[in-house]
């Protein structure tokens, strides 16, 4: 089976400073993967790595088993790259409903689907991007890049700065999308156990390099790993 996503050993970083040292996973078609580690080892440059918004030093990214490395973002997108960023990216003086349908593409996630995803939306769909709450904004940002109806989609800290309640509704719509739908995601998140729960497999960053790549199930019962790397204990 093809990959969706491949990484061969990237080395990339911004200007001269390189972040990523040889880092190489692969998820397939229909599969989630967790993408965990500390604060600022490398996790949104990953990310950014597969948008094509850093520099590579060496290696490549192959997507449905195109190189896509040489490819500017907007061809990125375009090759079906679904990207919701850390600090969500959403059109503030667009309504809900521009934001969704300004850069939808056909497909299985339509305006209704992505409603019915995310009622709230449906509600405020007349609200302009400024006028929601945070948790509504990553509703929209995930809704946004999933009425592209890319291949693969991004989510880097999608709970993050959100009220436990909420937390607990995205992490379901999550589960929903990757589980139900099959839909192929990487998601960063610092909920370990949470995540763990509804991924595949996991890769856990440190200094920019892959300490474990392996299965999210043996992960979530790998308490030394858990707390080595992510310095959470055996409490959860
Ligand atoms: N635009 C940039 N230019 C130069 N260095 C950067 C840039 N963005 C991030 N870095 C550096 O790259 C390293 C990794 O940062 P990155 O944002 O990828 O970490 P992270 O794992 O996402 O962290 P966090 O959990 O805090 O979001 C850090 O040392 C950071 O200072
Ligand atoms: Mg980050």
């Amino acid at each position: 089976m093809t990959d969706v996503l491949t990484l061969e050993n990237l080395t990339a970083g911004y200007g001269r400073a390189v972040v990523l040292q040889k880092v190489s996973f692969n998820l397939e078609q229909g599969k989630a993967l967790a993408l965990l580690g500390r604060n600022g080892v490398g996790k949104t440059t990953t990310l950014n790595s597969i948008v094509g918004l850093t520099r590579y030093h060496s290696g490549r990214v192959m997507l449905n088993g195109q190189d896509i490395s040489r490819l500017s973002p907007e061809r990125r997108v375009e090759a079906g790259v679904g990207w919701v960023p850390q600090e969500r990216g959403i059109f503030r003086s667009l309504t809900v409903e521009e934001n969704i349908t300004a850069s939808a593409r056909p497909g299985r996630w339509t305006l209704e689907a992505v409603y019915d995803l995310f009622p709230r939306l449906r509600e405020r769909r007349q609200n302009f991007g400024n006028q929601l709450s945070g948790g509504e904004q990553q509703m929209l940002s995930i809704g946004r890049a999933l009425a592209l109806n890319p291949k693969i989609l991004l989510l880097d800290e999608p709970t993050e700065g959100l009220a436990p309640i909420i937390v607990e509704e995205l992490l379901a719509s999550i589960r929903r999308i990757v589980r139900e739908e099959g839909m192929a995601a990487i998601i960063v998140e610092q909920h370990a156990q949470q995540i763990l729960a509804i991924t595949d497999s996991a890769v856990i960053l440190d200094r920019g390099a892959v300490a474990f790549c392996g299965e999210s199930a043996a992960l979530s019962a790998d308490k030394a790993t858990l707390g080595r790397f992510l310095g959470i204990g055996g409490e959860e």
